[in-house]
């Protein structure tokens, strides 16, 4: 037992008492027992390369390569993703994809390449295969992005999973981003990162990994262009990335390089290549569009492990209320549950949740609940029971329902990967809608069973269903979450089906954005942990899960009241805006940390709302694209290394640049802009980019920015939309979208575009519409021009 795995079992104990502490030391010893009979030593194994070319075999949107020992597929597909796999590995069947693969690209033929090798030449991409095996991914201009070394299996003499592993080369000048939630990125510097959801134990800080999100996605930018990378094998596995060295006109350029090995799987991936627009354009149309938030979850949350009862959820709200402070949910952790149960609420202390529920909906405020999928394991329990009969719960190789811990004690774990399964755990979810929940949060899904050392989690030999295909742990774990998110999203659909579903995910991966967003888990409270929520949120975003956002305040302890202030006012510009801390943590109302700290919280609350149409827009500009509402300062201009290397500011759509206060101490900053002018949202100054300025950034807030020629809908005293208009530069013209609300259900408004001129002296904003340019019918309000300027129009 480690420093941290005592730590970790104390706060089970603390959470539920020494008997508690005890059913975490057996759990230990249960999954290790139970891996010991159910996975035997893998013995001796033997290794394996392709071996040399053979013969090639052209077919529908590429072909098949044969080597001595292996043979390749090459597909390039319709959305310009080009697709390959080892083994006779096909794209089918994966938990990434959102559907059926999709079709080959007819115009993509695989030819002849130099030295014996052969080539798929599409649109967008090249992939080029040596005779050896080595793959090269190429730009249509025929610049390499990436070259892959031939692949080396170790396969067990017995039999069994084999291991492999890719050796990768990029440009010298390109950085890695991805690999899911990382909380020292986003971008990622050299080192080791493992692909296995892991519940930290303990809140975690930049240098922590793995976290709770992991997926086997690298986005990759450099000078020559983006590409985006995905090996669709939910093993474990590591990948080790090493940047790489410009020589500088004193030695050669060192490539950058990334190692992944995997502990099985197929050896398969997709490779998109373009602009990053373009690349999560692709990634999007392969696994799937963002499942759209109701406007009310672009709002503030706040959330709570601890609420007493209903009397104090009252009067949080009442808190809010009093002080004219915006509110849009309010969520229940645990504490609301029946000790024993699951999907029961705790009479006693929510005697009337459906009445609070109802209250608090004619306020304009939703509730959230917590699920977690451990199933207390306690006859009598109806959850418990009807899994049971349905044989609904994950078994081990001898077949016994597998024991973990949960929060209650002793649990069984439904195994999310059977339709089944799922099917009736979707169903569950409608004990929670006639609570009154609107949304739910998944929590402790990677799975997490508290142990109290080793893996949190399942035994390694754990079976699931995998679909019918059947598998154990090792290849389950990391879609488990996903499965889950599924089974919600697809239940509530059906038990709600005007209105859209609302989830958030603690884990999951590649392609868990089909059913919701996720949070960043337990990030510590202190300086590091705020760096690391924002990193999370922008590289989730690059792995195109665009909603997300931290615990405001950090999930332990007592923020300064600076740094809860510095932390409300970067989570107002995230996608999820939530406050929420553990059960032994300082509170998180705004109002707790002084007078000064509340009027500045107030100012990023009121500013939140009346940025919510645009947020609206960036959710259905999410769906419809897959551009993430939180985008690094790159990207647009990728080919720009300063930009590419700064990590403490971002794009807020196309319109706004964020450069939170992440120090403390600090009351100015620099900002480095792109390329264009830019106004301070604040004081309306223009500034110049590509650059960096020197900033004021005050207790009262963050630096933001505007870029010219933006229109931004923004919400009017009247609550309609209005269009902030920030005037173009001289000569230039500007525009932008507005997607309007259209409700919690399935339709899909239109989308607005307007255009930004200049027209002698005014500014003017005009709609496109199909007969050409119109007026807008929306409020206008020009902003930036020169005081005592002209007029808006
Ligand atoms: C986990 C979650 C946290 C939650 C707690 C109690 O630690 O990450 O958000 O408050 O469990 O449910």
């Amino acid at each position: 037992m480690d420093g941290r795995d005592l730590v970790r079992s104390v706060k089970a104990v603390g959470s539920a008492g020494a008997a508690q502490g005890w059913r975490t030391v057996r759990a230990a010893w249960r999954r290790r027992r139970a891996d010991a009979v159910g996975l035997p030593p893998r013995g001796a194994e033997r290794a394996r390369v392709p071996g040399i070319v053979q013969e090639a075999e052209p077919g529908p949107g590429g072909g098949v390569v044969r080597f001595g020992r292996s043979e390749l597929r090459i597909v390039v597909a319709v959305n310009g993703a080009a697709f390959w796999g080892w083994d006779g590995a096909g794209p089918e069947p994966s938990y990434a994809l959102a559907g059926r693969c999709p079709e080959p690209d007819p115009r993509a033929a695989l030819e002849p390449d130099k030295d014996g090798g052969w080539r798929v030449v599409a649109e967008r991409v090249t992939v080029a295969v040596s005779r050896h095996g080595a793959i090269e991914v190429r730009t249509p201009g025929g610049v390499v992005l990436r070259r892959d070394q031939p692949p080396r299996w170790w396969e067990p003499v017995g039999g069994g999973p084999a291991r492999w592993m890719v050796r990768s080369e990029v440009a010298a000048d390109a950085r890695f981003f991805g690999l899911g939630g990382r909380a020292s990125g986003p971008r990622l510097r050299d080192g080791t990162y493992r692909l296995w959801n892991t519940d930290p134990g303990l809140a975690f800080a930049p240098g922590d990994d793995p976290l709770y999100v992991t997926m086997p996605v690298q986005l990759v930018v450099a000078d020559a262009g983006t590409h985006l990378l995905f090996h669709d094998s939910s093993w474990d596995g590591t990948v080790a990335l090493s940047e790489g060295r410009e020589g500088a006109g004193s030695g050669h350029d060192r490539p950058g390089t990334s190692v992944l090995r995997m502990d099985g799987g197929p050896l398969r991936c997709w490779v998109m290549v373009g602009t990053p627009a373009r690349v999560l354009l692709a990634w999007a149309s392969l696994t799937g569009a963002a499942a759209l938030p109701p406007a009310w979850a672009l709002g503030h949350q706040h959330a709570r492990w601890g609420f007493g009862g209903e009397q104090e959820v009252r009067r949080i709200v009442a808190g809010y209320q009093e002080r004219d402070l915006p509110l849009d949910a309010v969520h229940l952790d645990i504490d609301h549950y029946d000790a024993h149960q699951v999907f029961t609420v705790d009479q006693d202390r929510f005697p009337k949740l459906p009445v609070l529920a109802e209250e608090l909906r004619r306020d304009g405020i939703r509730l959230v609940s917590v699920v977690d999928p451990a199933v207390p394991a306690v006859p009598g329990n109806a959850v418990y029971d009807a899994g049971a009969a349905g044989d609904a719960f994950v078994r081990d190789a001898s077949g016994q329902v597998v024991r973990g811990v949960g929060w209650s004690g002793d649990a069984v774990f439904p195994d999310f990967t059977d339709a089944g399964v799922r099917q009736w755990w979707g169903g569950l979810y409608e004990e929670r809608i006639g609570q009154g929940f609107a949304g739910f949060w998944h929590d402790l899904n990677e799975p997490t069973s508290f142990a109290a050392f080793g893996e949190t989690t399942l035994p390694r030999s754990a079976r699931h269903r995998l679909e019918g295909l059947g598998g154990d742990h090792r290849e389950a774990h990391n879609v488990y979450a996903l499965c889950m998110a599924r089974a919600a999203y697809e239940g509530l659909r059906k038990l709600v089906p005007e209105e859209r579903p609302f989830v958030f995910s603690r884990s999951g991966w590649a392609g868990m954005q089909r059913y919701g967003g996720t949070w960043s888990g337990d990030v510590a409270t202190g300086w590091p942990g705020l760096r690391a929520s924002l990193a999370l949120v922008m590289g989730l975003g690059l792995c195109g899960v665009p909603y997300s956002g931290p615990d405001v305040g950090g999930f332990d302890g007592s923020p300064s009241p600076e740094l809860f202030l510095r932390w409300f006012q970067l989570g107002a510009y995230l996608p999820l805006f939530r406050t929420h801390a553990s059960l032994r943590a300082g509170r998180r109302e705004p109002w707790e940390f002084g007078a000064e700290v509340l009027e500045h919280a107030r100012v990023a609350l009121v500013e939140r709302r009346r940025l919510l149409p645009y947020f609206v827009t960036l959710a259905h500009l999410a769906r419809r694209t897959g551009a993430p509402y939180v985008r690094p300062l790159w990207w647009s201009a990728p080919e720009d290394r300063a930009l590419r290397d700064c990590e403490d500011a971002f794009l807020l759509g196309d319109c706004l640049l964020v450069a939170p206060v992440l120090d403390p101490g600090a009351d100015r900053r620099a900002v480095r802009l792109p390329r264009g002018r830019w106004y301070d949202t604040v004081t309306e100054r223009a500034y110049e980019g590509p650059g960096q300025v020197l900033v004021e950034a005050p207790l009262a807030r963050i630096p933001v920015f505007a870029r010219a020629g933006a229109v931004v809908p923004v919400r009017g005293r009247d609550g309609g939309v209005e269009l902030e208009v920030w005037a173009p530069a001289r000569g230039r013209t500007g525009g932008g979208l507005v997607v309007p609300d259209a409700g919690d259900g399935w339709e899909e408004p239109g989308i607005e575009r307007y255009v930004a001129r200049w027209e002698g002296p005014r500014v003017v904003v005009e709609r496109e519409g199909e007969d050409g340019l119109a007026g807008p019918s929306r409020p206008v309000r020009v902003r930036g021009l020169p005081e005592g300027g002209p007029a808006q129009m």
